[in-house]
């Protein structure tokens, strides 16, 4: 009997445990490796006045640096968006940085999150828990480099599909310049509202009026929270967008 209930014991234990880590395993921190740190480190230059957010330094290309030149075919991983500091997530990194109260407390997921720079401000801003996803690893390398720059612990950075999956108990979830591909705009309509309904999660968007956001359903649901006039330099290396929104989202569901 004894023998029996242990076993039933041990087996809910080991189910508890098994569920506790599915529920976990996405917030695994990544590792980042040293070589790749250096390589990164190497390859980047520190920025930070250019920006909306001048109080953010932040690592990446810049004309000084090699892969700037360099034939695309030569850069040895996924196309590096990390290393831009998008209009959208500039924008939106202001906000939350003009505005402490939206993150306070909050759990907060940056999805796309490319150098990190949203995640950053989100930290700055004072939120309790930040997650930082983007399907390229070497974002979450970079994510690490620019934290550790603006004297943070780096954010728990996540490189699976998370919008492929059951959504988690974001208060907030974070979205700069993610709005570039019709496809996964569509992607990313349909999970978001999965993590209202389930979690009444609180989206924010930065988008300097790209036409996949502009022409796409969820454009009418989104209610403008601030505006914000581009750096020239921003606008320069940005084909002419001059200003950027801040966007919260509320589908009627
Ligand atoms: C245009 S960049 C924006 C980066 C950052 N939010 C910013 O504003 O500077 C888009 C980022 O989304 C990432 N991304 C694309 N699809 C994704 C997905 N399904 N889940 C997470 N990240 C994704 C890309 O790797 C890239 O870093």
């Amino acid at each position: 009997m004894l023998g029996h209930l242990t076993s039933i014991t041990s087996a809910r234990c080991v189910r508890d445990f098994c569920a506790a880590l599915s529920q976990t395993k996405r917030f695994i921190s990544f590792r980042p490796d040293e070589s790749l740190r250096r390589f990164i480190t190497q390859n980047t230059e520190t920025v930070g006045e250019q920006s909306l957010t001048p109080e953010i330094k932040l690592r990446l290309f810049t004309p000084n640096c090699r892969f700037w030149r360099e034939k695309p075919e030569l850069w040895p991983f996924a196309d590096p968006y990390w290393a831009i500091y998008w209009p959208g997530g500039q924008a939106l990194s202001r906000f939350l940085l003009d505005n402490p109260g939206v993150c306070q407390g909050k759990k907060v997921l940056d999805l796309g999150s490319g150098c990190g720079a949203s995640a950053i401000a989100a930290k700055l801003s004072g939120a309790a828990h930040v997650v930082a996803n983007d399907i390229d690893t070497v974002a979450a390398v970079v994510t690490h480099i620019n934290s550790e720059l603006n004297g943070l612990e780096p954010p728990i950075c996540v490189t699976e599909n998370m919008i492929d999956s059951e959504p988690e108990d974001f208060d907030l979830i974070l979205l700069g310049d993610m709005f570039y591909d019709e496809v996964l705009a569509t992607t990313l309509h349909s999970w978001l509202d999965r993590c209202i309904k389930a979690h009444n999660t609180e989206v924010l968007i930065g988008d300097p009026g790209r036409a996949q956001l502009e022409g796409h359903d969820i454009r009418r649901h989104l209610n403008q929270r601030a505006k914000f006039e581009l750096p020239a330099s921003v606008r320069e290396e940005n084909y002419g967008l001059t200003c950027c929104s801040v966007w919260s989202y509320h589908p009627e569901l």
